[in-house]
């Protein structure tokens, strides 16, 4: 496995990203969330809630090796995915040939996507980004909401410590970053697979 840790430089807090899918070289048992199907907590919360809806236009956010993207992609929801790393993007036009997902290069911090889309779902991105680049990250999310944002990420309380890579987030960080939207549900729970990590699995709307 290649730890993010070991790759981060706080001077070019976004660069390891590119790095680790360049060392990877096509393995992705290699890659710390390289598991080769889709996020359980994003797939308890599709079936829960019978989303996406036919058709909904969904935007899946640092989609990594494009498990998340063909798995909503396959429950009838038009997907465009995007990453930041090159190598990433190219990984999945390679895996998923043939798919019909739009995968993209793209910044979350330099992307202007429009009009939006009916559904944003941002999944262990955010808690990878340094909180001093997350708060300009809030709001290019909410920019891409037209109805619905999904954000799944570690979560903490207010006086307990973020840690280092992946940095827990606080429901009140959430709330402020995406005060431009309205707070429909939040649960903060422990993660099935990954015993003892809590998570945060909030959904904002539009208002
Ligand atoms: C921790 S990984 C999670 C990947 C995927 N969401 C998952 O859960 O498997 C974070 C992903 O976000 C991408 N990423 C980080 N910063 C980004 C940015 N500013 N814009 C777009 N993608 C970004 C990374 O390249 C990486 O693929």
């Amino acid at each position: 496995m290649i730890e993010g840790q070991d790759l981060y430089d706080p001077e070019r807090p976004l660069d390891w990203f590119e790095e680790i899918y360049r060392k990877a070289a096509g393995d992705m048992g290699v890659i710390p969330w390289g598991s080769g199907a889709p996020n359980p907590n994003l797939v308890v919360w599709c079936e829960r809630e019978g989303r996406p809806r036919q058709g909904e236009r969904v935007l899946v956010v640092g989609c990594g090796l494009g498990d998340d993207a063909e798995y909503l992609a396959s429950r009838g929801a038009t997907v465009t995915a995007f990453d930041l790393s090159g190598t990433a993007i190219g990984w999945c036009q390679k895996r998923w040939a043939g798919s019909p997902v739009k995968y993209v290069h793209a910044n979350l911090l330099e992307a202007d996507w429009g009009d939006g889309f009916d559904l944003v779902m941002e999944i262990y991105t955010l808690q990878a980004m340094p909180p001093q680049i997350r708060a300009e990250a809030f709001g290019k999310l909410a920019a891409a909401v037209a109805g619905e944002l999904l954000v799944i990420c570690r979560g903490r309380d207010e006086e307990e410590d973020a840690g280092g890579l992946p940095w827990k987030l606080t429901k009140a960080e959430l709330e402020a970053g995406l005060a431009e939207l309205e707070l429909a549900a939040f649960e903060d729970f422990e993660d099935a697979v990954k015993k003892g990590t809590r998570r945060f699995r909030g959904v904002w709307k539009r208002r």
